[in-house]
């Protein structure tokens, strides 16, 4: 049951709203300027072609979103490497163009030219699906002597040169005898799938990231500016590479690793060689975490020092994400990845009415803090803010206290596209209203086309939205003026 009801909202008339913070603009360092406050952060809608491609419904899902007309809008984690990683968005390579120049031009006249668009760069590391324990100790061990041992204690008289032999016996260990017998990252790999880490600098290809990666980020974002987008956001956030990089849990000693300094290099690296291909008028920001929320993890003050760094570097807009790490998540079933916003980290990501606290404005003290450090440091670095921002009172009171510059609206912004339009135009009273039970989200984790729970319950109001594989799901949010339609008839 959700344990958090929805606050009662007064919506602005129509001048309250221009006249308003949050309908004001903003000028970014690079100059560009944001016509007002509102933000869509980027959300992975499981669209792309299974090699990365643009299809026609990721066009559809953003031309809905930008029907609101959001002053920016930040299309979803996008891999900068010739990787394969199913539906998701690529960059990697010249053939991505055509795809991103048409969802370019897709947002521009969808928003009549209003919405700023961003596209979010991002780099993982390999992680694998949790494995039977009959495949993990048949293929994926590799044998060491403390595991012959292991076996050849359990099993007096055993060959410990026998390969299949031992393999066959530790798969029949207990669990106490395998915990001694295998080491953590084994037992992690048998028990939730391998993963790796920033710091596995033992492995070539992690030892080489700090070589590689300014260079990939760097071509994907030169892409980016080709395509016609309005800036890139760098992922420094939740569980992927560069977040590792800035974790206190990184512990590489090359360097990239240890003290703050050392884990802000890489990204600061990254950021360089961006700024350099893309040039000074061009918007670079990036999306950081203000506390990873995990054991012995990143807190504010990581965060304020991290972002300290990043503006006198000259970033353009700092976003803020909280949480959304592998380390807390939940045991996925055999056959299925971790996914990293089932623990108490990921419910920080993406607050909702099941946590022990309210999700409405739930990090915006986070966003604060940084932006109070970068004040303070004279960096004029503009801030966004995100997590269960759903109402104008909220956003334009974030606004007036100086805990922001930008207000981000996810959840909300899919539930209803169209709400910042109705913000803007006095008809509030219209909006259909996030719930924050994560159904959106559960699709996610499961890599499953992303749709509203609220949008299926409006299937037959007569629109012609494709609907899902299965029939079960519409795929797009019902047109605007629905609900008046629908009272109406
Ligand atoms: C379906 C879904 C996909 C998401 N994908 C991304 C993503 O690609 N990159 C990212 O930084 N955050 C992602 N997020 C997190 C959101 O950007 C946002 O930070 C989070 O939902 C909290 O904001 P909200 O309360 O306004 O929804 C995703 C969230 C959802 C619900
Ligand atoms: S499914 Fe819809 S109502 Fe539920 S949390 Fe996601 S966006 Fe909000």
């Amino acid at each position: 049951m959700p344990r958090h009801p929805l606050p009662i909202e007064t919506w602005p008339d129509a001048e309250t709203a221009r006249s308003s913070r949050l309908f004001s603009a903003l000028e970014l360092p690079c100059g560009l300027t944001l016509p007002d406050r509102t933000w869509v952060p980027a959300m992975v809608p499981w669209r792309a072609s299974a090699d990365g491609l643009v299809t026609p419904e990721v066009l559809d899902w953003y031309r809905r979103l930008a029907d609101g007309r959001p002053g920016a809008l930040v299309v979803e984690a996008t891999g900068i490497r010739e990787l394969a990683s199913g539906p998701l968005l690529r960059i990697g390579h010249e053939r991505y163009l055509p795809g991103l120049a048409q969802l370019v031009d897709a947002v521009r006249e969808a928003s009549a030219g209003h919405t700023r668009l961003f596209i979010q760069l991002i780099d993982f590391l390999a992680i694998r699906r949790r494995p039977s324990p009959e495949r993990f100790f048949g293929r994926y061990l590799a044998l060491r002597e403390a595991h012959r041992e292991a076996a050849q204690a359990a099993q007096p008289g055993l060959d410990r040169d026998d390969d299949e032999a031992v393999r066959a016996v530790l798969l029949r260990l207990p669990p106490a005898a395998l915990e001694r017998a295998l080491d953590a990252r084994e037992l992690e790999a048998l028990s939730v799938g391998q993963r790796e880490r920033v710091s596995d600098t033992w492995l070539p290809h992690i030892a080489r990231l700090p070589q590689i990666l300014p260079q990939l980020f760097a071509d994907a974002a030169a892409r980016a500016q080709r395509a016609g987008f309005d800036g890139v956001e760098l992922h420094y956030a939740h569980a992927y590479t560069m977040a590792s990089f800035l974790s206190r849990l990184n512990t590489r000693d090359d360097g990239y690793g240890g003290s703050g300094a050392a884990r802000a290099r890489l990204p600061l690296e990254v950021f360089a060689a961006v700024r350099a291909r893309v040039g000074p008028r061009y918007a670079v920001g990036c999306r950081l975490l203000g506390e990873e929320v995990i054991a012995g993890g990143s807190n504010l003050s990581d965060a304020q020092h991290y972002a300290c760094a990043f503006g006198q570097a000259g970033f353009d807009f700092l976003s803020i994400s909280r949480g959304g790490k592998f380390e807390d998540a939940r045991q996925p079933a055999v056959g299925q990845a971790a996914y990293p916003y089932t623990g108490a980290s990921g419910q920080a990501a993406m607050p909702s009415v099941f946590g022990d606290e309210p999700p409405f404005g739930l990090n915006l003290p986070l966003a604060a803090g940084v932006r109070r450090a970068l004040r303070e440091a004279q960096l004029a670095t503009p801030v966004v803010a995100a997590g269960g921002l759903n109402s104008f009172t909220l956003m334009e009171q974030a606004l007036a206290d100086g805990d922001t510059d930008l207000c981000g609206a996810a959840r909300q912004s899919l539930a209803d596209p169209d709400w910042w339009e109705k913000l803007r135009s006095g008809r509030g009273a219209e909006i259909q209203r996030c719930l924050y039970t994560n159904y959106c989200e559960a699709l996610d984790q499961r890599h499953l086309q992303v749709t509203c729970q609220l949008w299926d319950r409006l299937s037959s109001d007569g629109s012609a939205a494709s609907l899902s594989p299965d029939g079960r799901r519409r795929l797009e949010a019902p047109p605007d003026g629905w609900r008046t339609r629908s009272r109406g008839s």
